[in-house]
């Protein structure tokens, strides 16, 4: 199959696709999705195919408005539209229970509840808006790799294999919206994303738990995606906790090194064996998985070393990923 990259202007054209039921990425603040009409039980599960992914994680559903959602959300409580009216269009996902029979099992992977987005991009405003149906939105890689930025990553890992890719330039953030659950009593973040517990717990006037990501293979998990492998490069990951420590990993033709400008100008390495992840954390969010995606390319480098930073509310987001991509290996 043809992948057919579309310009802004070019956006009725992947409309026809995917009202036919074909698969066409598309651009969203946080990273690129993978499209597919939510409706069509076949399209879905194309959507699993072309990504390689496990068909027990279930997909967010990608809407244009709050509107849409009413169609397929059990009931949308209060708590939901406040932080709907506060949020959307943004980088907050919200976990609502399903109305039964309005989507595919394949969309909730058999759950009771249904992971509904309404991304801050116009374009992709638009063209949800224009087909008149929400559409699936993984992050549009292959399955435990690192989350696309750009229209090229979406087609270096799915070219081939769908039908389309809007280009709508690098995303804003970089890392994955926040999912906060509302389906129980307290709400609760199962993924970091932009938009802190803080600030949720702020607009709700209530307290926000934070799952710690210590999920069991044997439970069945809240989110079920955080018990797989992800974001992970071929070569192994180490996170660099103490900035003084880049002095100390062993500096060779195979090592790569992720980290600040400040940092990075400091090691003595071949500028192709660095990656500058900019001047402070937000450039650090933006940057990560290009990062990543940049050694992965890069065969002969064996060992990724990645600064990490101190947690805390700014940097959860970016710590949940760079743990998961370093499976949890820390330089000692
Ligand atoms: O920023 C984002 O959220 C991006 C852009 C493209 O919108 N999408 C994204 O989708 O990150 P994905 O599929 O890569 O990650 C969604 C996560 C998965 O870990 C999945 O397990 C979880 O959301 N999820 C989806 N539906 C769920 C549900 N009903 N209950 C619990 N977790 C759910
Ligand atoms: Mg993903």
């Amino acid at each position: 199959m043809e992948t057919k990259i579309f310009a802004k202007d070019q956006l009725d054209e992947a409309v026809d696709l995917l009202a036919k039921g074909e698969l066409v990425a598309f651009p969203t603040e946080t990273v690129y999705g993978l499209g597919a009409i939510a409706t069509n039980e076949k399209s879905v599960k194309g959507v699993y195919a072309a990504k390689g992914r496990p068909s027990d994680n279930p997909l967010i559903v990608t809407v244009s408005d709050e509107e849409m959602i009413a169609r397929y959300a059990k009931e949308v409580p209060e708590r939901a539209k406040k932080l709907i009216k506060h949020f959307w269009p943004g980088p907050l996902t919200i976990l609502l229970f399903v109305k039964p029979g309005s989507l595919p099992t394949a969309v909730t992977g058999g759950l009771d509840t249904v992971a509904f987005r309404c991304p801050d991009d116009q374009l992709t405003h638009d063209l949800i808006a224009k087909l008149g149906y929400p559409i699936v939105g993984p992050s549009a890689n292959t399955s435990t790799k690192p989350s696309p930025t750009t229209a090229q990553h979406v087609y270096h890992d799915l070219k081939g294999k769908i039908a389309g890719i809007i280009d709508g330039g690098p995303t804003r953030v970089g890392l994955e919206s926040t999912i906060v659950d509302l389906s129980v009593k307290t709400p609760i973040v199962l993924r970091p994303g932009e938009i802190t517990p803080e600030e949720i717990s702020q607009v709700l006037g209530e307290k926000v738990l934070i799952n710690t990501g210590k999920v069991s293979d044997k439970e069945v998990p809240k989110a079920p995606g955080m018990k797989y492998r992800h974001y992970a490069p071929s070569a192994p990951v180490v996170v660099v906790d103490h900035v003084e420590d880049f002095a100390h990993i062993p500096l060779n033709a195979e090592t790569g090194v992720m980290a600040l400008k400040s940092e990075l100008s400091k090691i003595d390495l071949p500028e192709e064996n660095k990656f500058n992840l900019g001047n402070d954390l937000v450039d650090a969010d933006h940057n990560l998985f290009g990062g990543l995606r940049y050694f992965d390319d890069k065969k002969q480098i064996k060992q990724i070393y990645v600064q990490g930073f101190d947690e805390g509310e700014e940097s959860l987001a970016y710590m949940n990923r760079l743990n998961k991509a370093a499976a949890g290996h820390h330089f000692k």
